[in-house]
Order: C-alpha cells, then structure tokens, then sequence
C-alpha cells in the first residue's frame, strides 16, 4: 500500500484534502492525523474491521482499547450511556481538550474498538486539524497513538512515517504537536473518577471540577505490583532503543553521577546520550564524555519538558544510542504525566544517588 502525505496548514486547512481522508476512514482505511497531544492513528470507531486492521498496522494486542475521537460534545450520548452529571461537568471544562473521559458503553460501538470491554473512551480533541477530519470521517474515529506498539507517540508527521508508511492509506502532517504527552484519561465507571493515565489536564485541575479524584497508584509507584486499569498502562510502552536509566537526588549529585556514568560506559564502548536540562547542558558537555546531549527545556518550565521529550527519545533511537541517562523531575502537575512516561520509558529504572 503507498502511504500519501498530506501537509496540512491549521490557518487555512486544505478541506479537499480532509474531505479525501475522511472518505478513506468510511471506506474501512486508516489515516493518521494530529491532534494537540500526539499524533493519532484513526479509523472508524463503528466499523469493527477498522479497529481490526488498528491493531494489525500498530502490531498492538487486541485487548488493548482504543480511544473514540469526537467532533460535537452532544455526540457523547450516541456512544456513552449513563452520561453521569460529573462527565458533563468534565466536558464543560475541558472539551475539546485534551482530557479522555471512560463512560459505560452503548451498542454502537462494537468490542472491537473498546477492546472487548463494555466502556469506552472518549475524546473531544481540540486541535483544529483534528476536528475537521473527524467531522469528514463521520464523527467517530477510533484513534491510538500513531506508532508502532512499544514506541515513543510520535509528535511529529515525519514519525508517523518512520512507523507507518506502508501500512496505512494517509498522514495528514500538521506540524509539530504542541503538548506532546497523550492526553489524560480519567475513568468515571466506578464509585469515585480515577485518573488511569496522567496528562497535561492534572489531578488539581480536575478537582476543581469534581471535588476528589483519585489516581491508579500503580502510576508512579515503582514498587507497585499491582495490574494499571488502563489495559495499555500494562505493556511496556515508550521504550527508546537504548538503555534508559532516571538519576534522583540533589541536581548537583545527579550531574556529577550522571557524568561519571556516562564516562564508564563510553570506556566500555557504549553509545552514550544524556537527557539534560538547560540549567545542567554545559556541565555534562563539559565533563561526560557523551555522544549526544540534548536539553529538554528548563526545568522550571513543565511544558517545555513534555513538549520534547518524545522527540528525543526517538532522537536518540536515529542515532543508534545505546545507553541514556536522564535526570529525574517534579512529579507534581504535569510533571506527573512527564515522570510517569519517563519511567515507563525507563522499565521504572530509577537510581538514587
Ligand atoms: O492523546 C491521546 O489520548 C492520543 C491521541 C491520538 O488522542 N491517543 C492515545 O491512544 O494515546 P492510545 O491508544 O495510545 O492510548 C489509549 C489508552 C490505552 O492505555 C488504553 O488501554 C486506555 O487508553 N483505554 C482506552 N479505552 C479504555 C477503557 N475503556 N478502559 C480503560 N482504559 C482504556
Ligand atoms: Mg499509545
């Protein structure tokens, strides 16, 4: 199959061209699209083939449930059923954004896309490009992240053909994302919301909304053995090549043992990368020996961080890295999704110095 690219500028949108794509998603193909967190890999929501061929093309396990991308808040009631108070509630104060929201499912959409389960997520993403070709796809579009199983998200279109070219029908390349982490999902299925995936809308953000909410403490807890709620929390995901280790402690400690790490590695003929901060970049280029060190930003500036952290990781995947170090961040706000996916990356490799 040859993959066509398609650019797609926000400003003034090539509507032909999104028309094209959402004529591919009614037809049962696939296309790849941005949205304000990553880039997702989209069919229809409703048509069980498509979610099957979802799976084929991202190699992932078909228990694993796909997220449901709308266009029309009111669309909500055509796939969820109860819509409780505290959704609308949710939806009122994030949609479109980029906050997914798991409800009990109606008979519309087919277990193929929900992964054998009787919820479904939902999402109502706010990036322009996004919301025109689901409003062409026909208002339902079923969407994982757009790389192949056990990847980085990709963030940029250019990723998306790393992994995808061949294998689905059109990438519409908007850009860069902006947040860059997937968005976060909150489940309103039990007794209390539970946060099963943290993201750029946190914890404090949704209690000014709901009043408590609670978090999967498997999320951060190294030594938590329990199994995620979200199927997907349960692989190993967002892996990089390389071997990813996290350094904690004092920022001076870190630097000073990242830089010796990375120093003994080198003499063992390893590939070294450093995941840096502005505050510390010139210290390791200085004493570290790496073959690459990249800065995600400062550290007083979360966005920034989550913004190119995925980029990196596959930075160093193109350039055949084969041992990381990063230092470790604040785990509170945002700095949540950061460390979770970090530490994913990582398999909860952590050493404390
Ligand atoms: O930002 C995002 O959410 C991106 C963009 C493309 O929208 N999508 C995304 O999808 O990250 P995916 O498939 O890579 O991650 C969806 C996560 C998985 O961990 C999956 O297990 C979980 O959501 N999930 C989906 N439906 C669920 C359900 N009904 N119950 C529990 N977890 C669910
Ligand atoms: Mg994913």
């Amino acid at each position: 199959m040859e993959t066509i690219l398609v650019k797609i500028d926000e400003e003034s949108p090539d509507l032909d061209a999104i028309a094209r794509a959402g004529e591919i998603i009614k037809k049962g193909g696939l296309v790849a699209f941005p949205t304000e967190t990553v880039y997702g890999l989209g069919g229809d929501a409703l048509n069980p083939d498509s979610s099957r061929k979802i799976y084929a093309a991202k190699g992932r396990p078909s228990d694993n449930p796909l997220i449901v991308h709308i266009c029309r808040w009111e669309d909500i009631y055509k796939i969820a059923d109860p819509v409780p108070e505290a959704a609308k509630k949710l939806a009122d104060a994030f949609w479109p954004g980029p906050l997914t929201i798991i409800l009990n499912k109606t008979d519309l959409v087919p277990k193929e896309t929900t992964g054998g389960l009787d919820t479904v997520a939902i999402r109502f993403p706010v990036d322009k490009t996004a919301q025109l070709f689901i409003e062409a796809a026909g208002g339902f579009v079923a969407a994982p992240s757009a790389n192949v199983s056990g990847k980085p998200s990709p963030t940029l279109a250019q990723y998306v053909a790393e992994d995808m070219d061949g294998r689905i029908e059109m990438i519409l390349d908007g850009g860069e994302v902006g947040i860059g982490l997937e968005s976060t999902i909150v489940s309103l299925t039990g007794d209390e919301p539970i946060i099963l995936r943290p993201g750029y809308v946190t914890k404090e953000m949704l209690e000014k909304v709901l009043h408590k909410v609670d978090v999967d403490k498997t999320i951060l807890d190294m030594n938590c053995h329990e199994r995620p709620l979200a199927p997907g929390m349960r692989y190993k995901h967002y892996a990089p090549k390389g071997d990813l280790t996290i350094v904690e402690g004092s920022l001076d400690a870190v630097t000073e043992a990242i830089c010796q790490k990375s120093c003994a590695a080198k003499a063992t003929g390893e590939k070294v990368g450093i995941i840096a901060t502005d505050e510390t970049v010139s210290r390791y280029e200085k004493n570290s020996r790496a073959d690459s060190i990249k800065s995600v930003g400062s550290r007083t500036d979360e966005d920034a961080v989550g913004h190119s952290l995925y980029r990196i990781l596959r930075e160093f995947d193109d350039e055949e890295v084969t041992v990381i170090y990063s230092e470790s961040f604040s785990d509170s706000g945002f700095g949540q999704a950061i460390m979770n996916r970090l530490l994913k990356a990582a398999g909860h490799h952590v050493e404390t110095v």
